[in-house]
């Protein structure tokens, strides 16, 4: 495979690090020369990651081709391109359609869309991969999970467990503040959190049939103290207005 990226930020810097870091690292890359300190960062430390003069001659000289900017751009940027009818594309940009991308890229047959996450880098988390495709699956599946849809109503709906990432980070950031204001040393606080949510994240593996409010009840033991924190933030309705925040993060995905 030639793979080439139009589009060289966060996530096609995590997923070029992510493919080199495989013991099996045969894809050559030709990133498109933007941002030039990401491109040539990632070329002078791999092999086989090469910059292009222009985005033109990444697509001239590879057969996939991943969509790798931000949407405030792509129109602009993909309507100046000339694609080939055997082009793979695939598009990474979360907010625009296959049907858009496709007519953005005709006369390339083939186009798929992917969502990963930048843990891609270390070979971690999931990538939402629509329609199936053998190709893709083999390529994401190396690098984490690869979760094959064929319903794009699926894939947007599945797209907005994206949005939470920050707000879980604010969660830990709270407990954290909390700690410091306790007394507790910032790095200390920082490990102990760290730790405890690692290995809470495992709980669902270990225990594959329990729903996740059978997990939040085995913690929650009555009257004791995780039962309190989930009652009295269920009872300021805090979960409601999250699944609020995820409705208008569905209906942005949507209109867009
Ligand atoms: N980051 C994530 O976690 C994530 C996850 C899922 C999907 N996505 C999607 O992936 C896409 C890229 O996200 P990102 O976080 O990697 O964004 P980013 O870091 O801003 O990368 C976008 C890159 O596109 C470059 N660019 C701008 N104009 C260009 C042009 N005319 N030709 C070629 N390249 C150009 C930018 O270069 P300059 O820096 O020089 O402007 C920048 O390096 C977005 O559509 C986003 O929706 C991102």
């Amino acid at each position: 495979m030639k793979l080439g990226f139009i589009g060289t930020g966060a996530l096609a810097s995590a997923i070029v690090t992510g493919l080199k870091s495989l013991a099996d690292n045969s894809v050559t890359v030709l990133l498109s020369p933007r941002n030039a300190e990401i491109a040539t960062g990632l070329a002078s430390r791999y092999p086989d990651v090469h910059v292009a003069a222009d985005n033109q001659a990444v697509l001239d000289n590879c057969d996939t081709i991943m969509l790798a900017v931000r949407p405030q751009v792509a129109h602009d940027v993909l309507s100046k391109l000339r694609f080939r009818p055997d082009h793979h594309v695939v598009s990474l940009i979360a907010t625009l359609s296959r049907e858009e991308i496709a007519a953005l890229t005709a006369p390339a047959e083939k186009v798929t869309k992917a969502l990963p996450m930048p843990m891609i880098a270390y070979g971690q988390g999931a990538t939402i991969i629509l329609p199936p495709d053998p190709g893709m699956a083999a390529l994401f599946g190396k690098l984490g999970k690869a979760i094959e849809v064929e319903d794009s109503a699926e894939f947007d709906a599945l797209s907005v467990a994206t949005a939470t990432y920050a707000t879980y980070f604010k969660y830990l950031d709270t407990i954290h503040g909390w700690l410091k204001d306790h007394g507790v040393g910032e790095a200390r606080a920082r490990d102990y959190i760290a730790t405890l949510f690692k290995a809470l994240a495992h709980a669902p593996e270990t225990a594959p049939d329990a729903g996740f409010m059978h997990l939040a009840e085995e913690y929650a033991t009555r009257g004791g103290l995780n039962e309190q924190i989930l009652r009295e933030l269920t009872d300021h309705r805090v979960f409601d207005h999250f699944a609020q925040s995820l409705d208008g993060v569905h209906r942005r995905i949507l209109k867009s």
